[in-house]
Order: C-alpha cells, then sequence, then structure tokens
C-alpha cells in the first residue's frame, strides 16, 4: 500500500530521511514523503517518526473535473478492503486552485459515493457507524484529487506528554527536527537557556534514549481490522525494550519564567525522564556553566509585537555574552526576528529557512 508521511513546508527531507532510516524507500514531494509500505511497517512510521505531523495511507488519486467524476472515483475505489460494515468514516476536505469550490460539496459526495459502494458491498441499506474510526480526507490541488485514510488519528506531535501549553511552546515535531538539524552530538552536553516548557530537551532526550516518540499514545490504525494487531503488540513491546534513559547524559534548561518551569518539570515527568533532566530557573544573563563542548540550543522570544522587538534584541546581545562566557561552546537558534545576526554581532556559519507555525524562521547555527 502507498503512504505518504505529512510534514510540515522545509521539513519534507528531513522526514524522507527519517523513512529511509526506518528501511522504507522514500521519495520527498510537496507537504512530506511518499513510501509504499506493508500495514505493520506503516505503525512503525507512525511510532518512530519524530518529525512527520501524520502517516496517511492513499486510498487513491485520479482527475477529476467535475462532481460526477469525483463521484466515480470515489467509488471506484476498494473501500471495503479497509472499512469494516460498522466503520465510522468522517469525511474532511480541502480544494485549491480547483473547478471543484466548494469543500462541503467534496465532503458529502465522498461520503455518499463510499456509502454507495459499500451499500453494494455488505448487502445493507444503512451503517450504525458505531465501530473503530476510519478518518477519510478528500484533496483537491488543480485538476487532482486525493482521497486518504489517516492511520495516525490524532496528529503525530501529540507525544502524550503535554498537558497544557504554556506560552508560544514549539510543536514537537520541529523541536525534534531542531535537534536533528543542529550540531549536537548526543553524548556532549545540551542546554536550552530559554527551555520554557521543555520541547526541545524531552525531544532531545527521546532522541539520545532510542525513545519512540509514540511509545505512550494510541493510534487510529490500531482498531482496524486492516492492520494486523500481533505485529503492532509486537512493533510496541520492541520500542519499549528499546528505550534506555541511561543512556540520556547531561540535558538540561533554565527559564527566567517559574510558571513555564513548573510545567517543563511537570511534562518531563509525563515523559518517564523524571530525574533525567536539569532544570532551574535563570536568568540567562546569569547563567555560567561548568561543562566542555556544550551545545546551546534555543527558541529564544521573536519579539512579534512592536513593543517587544527591542527587549529581543537586548536578549540576542546577551546570548552572545552568554557564547563568549563558555568558550568551545557552540549555539544554534531558531528566531522569526530578521535582525538576529545584527543584534548578535557575528554571522552564523550554517542558516536554514523553517516555519514555526505560519512564522517564517530561521535556523541559525554558530
Ligand atoms: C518562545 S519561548 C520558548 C518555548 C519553549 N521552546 C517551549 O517549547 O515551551 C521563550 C522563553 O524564553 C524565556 N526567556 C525570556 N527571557 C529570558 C531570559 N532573560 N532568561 C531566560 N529565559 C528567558 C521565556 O520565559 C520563554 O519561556
Amino acid at each position: 500500500m502507498e503512504y505518504i508521511a505529512a510534514a510540515a513546508f522545509g521539513l519534507e527531507g528531513i522526514v524522507r530521511r527519517e523513512l529511509n532510516r526506518l528501511g522504507l524507500d522514500a521519495k520527498g514531494e510537496q507537504g512530506g514523503a511518499r513510501f509504499e509500505a506493508t500495514p505493520a511497517q506503516a505503525f512503525e512510521a507512525n511510532l518512530w517518526l519524530r518529525t512527520a505531523d501524520r502517516v496517511l495511507l492513499v486510498a487513491g488519486e485520479g482527475k477529476v473535473l467535475s462532481f460526477e467524476e469525483l463521484f466515480q472515483l470515489v467509488q471506484s475505489l476498494p473501500w471495503e478492503d479497509y472499512l469494516p460494515r460498522n466503520a465510522r468514516f468522517p469525511v474532511s476536505g480541502k480544494c485549491a486552485r480547483s473547478q471543484l469550490m466548494s469543500v462541503r460539496d467534496c465532503q458529502a459526495i465522498t461520503k455518499k459515493a463510499i456509502v454507495e459502494r459499500l451499500k453494494r458491498h455488505y448487502r445493507t441499506q444503512w451503517f450504525e457507524e458505531d465501530g473503530p474510526e476510519f478518518p477519510v480526507d478528500v484533496s483537491i490541488h488543480g485538476d487532482m484529487a486525493r482521497l486518504t485514510l489517516d492511520p495516525s488519528g490524532a496528529a503525530l506531535n501529540r507525544r502524550g506528554y503535554r498537558t497544557w501549553n504554556g506560552e508560544a511552546p514549539l510543536r514537537e515535531t520541529l523541536a525534534a527536527a531542531l535537534v536533528m538539524l543542529s550540531p549536537w552530538r548526543g553524548d556532549q552536553p545540551l542546554w536550552d537557556p530559554c527551555c520554557g516548557t521543555g520541547t526541545l530537551l524531552i525531544e532531545a532526550a527521546f532522541q539520545r534514549a532510542h525513545r519512540a516518540p509514540g511509545l505512550s499514545r494510541s493510534f487510529a490504525c490500531e482498531s482496524w481490522p486492516c492492520f494486523p494487531k500481533k505485529a503492532m503488540q509486537e512493533a510496541r513491546a520492541e520500542a519499549e525494550a528499546r528505550f534506555d534513559p541511561s543512556l540520556i547524559g547531561m540535558i538540561g534548561g533554565s527559564d527566567i519564567d517559574p510558571e513555564a518551569l513548573t510545567l517543563c518539570k511537570r511534562h518531563i515527568k509525563q515523559a518517564g525522564l523524571g530525574g533525567r533532566i536539569t532544570v532551574e530557573q535563570k536568568d540567562l544573563r546569569d547563567l555560567t556553566l561548568d561543562a566542555p563542548s556544550l551545545l546551546f540550543l534555543l527558541n529564544p522570544p521573536y519579539g512579534e509585537r512592536l513593543s517587544d522587538r527591542k527587549k529581543c534584541e537586548y536578549l540576542y546581545r546577551d546570548l552572545r555574552a552568554l557564547s563568549d562566557r563558555h568558550p568551545g561552546s557552540r549555539m544554534a537558534v531558531i528566531t522569526a526576528h530578521n535582525g538576529f545576526e545584527r543584534c548578535y554581532g557575528k554571522r552564523a556559519v550554517q542558516k536554514r529557512r523553517l516555519y514555526n507555525g505560519r512564522l517564517e524562521c530561521e535556523f541559525m547555527i554558530y
């Protein structure tokens, strides 16, 4: 079966590499990476992918110029191979640059076509829809329609450790990508001096400890009859066995805000990493660490409001002072503030454009 690991703009290549490391031959495309897999392999992708938003099963694709053609395309697909008689199948949709402008109509037509197909197969006129959920999506771009099922269920950034968001937290998938793109070698100390609710710290520790990001959550496909229960249980057991918190070296963080730190400590505990990550309340202007070849990895405030912009510029100068207090350290920073390098007083050796939600950012490495 064919799948797409959907990813945020700019992370497609990283997702492709993650799939390759799982032994899957994937091709990057806009919005993600496409790969062929068995259901068991697709479950493993859900369990292990750190930077993808979802793993979608491609039910079918085709050119559609009218609602009638959309109906015929959807009805021609073998929905009975996936959906049992009692399946719940909500249909979501999106349309871009298409003649079929009404998303609601596309959703309704897709639902009707699937129902008609299943009526014939199951020889019934009525479906209770009280069984497992199979989220269906119809996505129309130009003349092309793509029908997918969503084995992930909740988005993959929902690892299960975050219960309350705090102010401007990083999405877990982006935090995981920043750890991968940073020059951190897992055996060197890592410190986030603006750690907020702790996302970068937890994602770094997960990577170091071989902790599958999806280990403590469930996926929609775990209740699908077309996915092999035993193989999925085995994959979970294997992931459980691979998690080794003793591999985590010095990973820690600090923040000026005590409320963010309360959340941070709670998240660390909920991630099963209690006692493995050090956190303290500290203004980064007062921070001095005794650790050789340290990496500072951080997502500082960006100063999106004009009134905060100046404050941020002072903070970026203070970051330069922090770096100077730690000779031999390196710094990796993501920000949407385009004056970062000027305030920091140095050009980054490497830069990469990424999106934090809708904000265009740069990830700079010193
Ligand atoms: C964008 S948030 C970081 C969010 C974090 N990555 C997360 O996932 O929750 C920026 C953080 O920088 C902290 N901060 C701002 N000024 C600081 C300073 N002078 N010293 C230490 N932390 C500071 C704020 O309290 C805030 O938690």
